[in-house]
């Protein structure tokens, strides 16, 4: 095993990460940094802390970085209206890079020859994390203890807690809790029972939504204003990224918006089941296709959305910090220059419906295409011309075709 100097363990407190805390100070026997990140993902951080205390840790990290996953990671992606295969939000994929970058930009600072993670050996996290290092920078050595220990089960896993003494959590019904990534984007649930995705989820895995039966009878309206692109009001009231995030989710939350049942494509290579719940993400995806459909020509539009996949599936995979990335965030951000105005939406048991939208760069020419007298010069002759040039293939193919 080569010698580590001193480790960056990316620390949540939970029980996977206070474990490999542990096995990193016996198996290395140097000193480890821990590094906290504040997602929003509504949990105490303070407990992090006195538990790293506990552990002997000296140097202990614990940073707020809402804001700046908001505007720099989850804003920069809603401009390209990204869903991995058609309907997940990204919610866990779009956190990696960041925290990565905070681990990369730690070990620098505290002269740290390595890094570390607890994600497993079959998900897709421990590939973002890493792809990011590699990106950020070369000469940080990653541990991932998922993939060197001889633990192999959940099960071993408490065992090992129970060996060392570390407290092992247990969620409300006193069982062991599903795996469960949140933050400001969205919370997704996946293990135990889902891992049949023959078997209906049972309703106490969502966590920051209601169910809409509970929902309530009346509709809520809200008004979303955009600025290139991007969220920066709501009902008149500017606020920062993570506030309006923040407050998209209370909202979609309260109206049961953002529920998600998926089985989805690991980079990895296998299925998984999982429930993802993202209540501001999904209302602030349909606001701003909203905004976009009186604000973006028809050919920028339709060009977003073919390459739309493509960058949700850099994200999805890991590569956000890769050239390609880079270079389809660039037509992305170029094509949101004019993307600005308010978007009007109903928020409904489970639904978020734009309702009405309003933009002073608005491309929507109510005299071009109203059904009335109309100022503009349309030539209606024009539209048979266009029509017969149009036809002139299909009319050769129907006729070879023998119709
Ligand atoms: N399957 C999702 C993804 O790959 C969520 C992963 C959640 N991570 C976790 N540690 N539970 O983006």
């Amino acid at each position: 095993m080569t010698k580590i100097e001193k480790i960056v363990l990316s620390y949540s407190g939970g029980l996977d990460t206070s474990i490999i805390l542990k096995w990193l100070q016996e198996t290395y026997g140097c000193e480890v940094v821990t590094f906290t990140a504040d997602l929003g993902q509504g949990e105490e951080l303070e407990p992090a802390r006195a538990k790293a205390e506990m552990a002997g840790v000296k140097d202990i990290r614990i940073v707020d970085l809402r804001e700046e996953f908001v505007s720099d990671f989850v804003f920069p992606m809603l401009r390209a209206n990204a869903l991995y295969e058609g309907q997940y939000l990204l919610g866990s994929s779009i956190a990696r890079p960041l925290i990565a970058k905070h681990l990369v930009g730690i070990a620098r600072e505290v002269g740290a020859d390595a890094v570390a993670h607890g994600a497993t050996g079959k998900g897709n996290d421990q590939i973002r994390f890493e792809l990011a290092v590699n990106a950020l920078d070369p000469s940080i050595k990653v541990i991932a203890p998922w993939r060197q220990w001889n633990i192999r089960s959940r099960m071993q896993l408490l065992e090992y807690a129970e060996k060392h003494h570390i407290p092992v959590p247990s969620d409300k019904r006193g069982e062991a809790p599903f795996s469960i990534d949140a933050n400001l984007l969205h919370t997704s649930t996946e293990g135990k029972s889902l891992e049949n995705p023959a078997e209906v989820a049972p309703d106490h895995v969502y966590q920051r939504t209601v169910d809409p039966l509970d929902a309530p009878d009346a509709p809520e309206i809200i008004t979303i204003g955009f600025e290139r692109g991007d969220p920066v009001s709501v009902n008149g009231k500017a606020m920062t990224p993570a506030a309006l995030l923040t407050e998209f989710n209370e909202l979609g939350g309260r109206h049961s918006v953002g529920r998600l049942d998926l089985v989805e494509n690991r980079f990895i290579g296998m299925k998984s089941r999982g429930i993802y719940e993202t209540p501001g993400g999904t209302i602030l995806l349909a606001a701003h296709r909203g905004i976009e459909s009186i604000t973006l020509d028809r050919a920028a539009a339709h060009l977003k959305d073919e390459i739309m996949p493509r960058y949700a599936e850099l994200i999805y995979n890991g590569f956000w910090f890769a050239p390609e990335r880079e270079m389809l965030q660039a037509l992305i951000d170029h094509s949101q220059a004019f993307v600005s105005g308010e978007v009007t939406l109903r928020l409904y048991k489970g639904s978020a419906s734009v309702i009405s939208r309003a933009s002073p760069c608005s491309l929507y020419s109510a005299d071009l295409v109203t059904f009335e007298e109309s100022a503009i010069a349309f030539d209606h002759h024009d539209a048979e011309g266009f029509i017969r040039l149009n036809g002139l293939r299909l009319r050769s193919w129907a006729a070879r075709n023998g119709r």
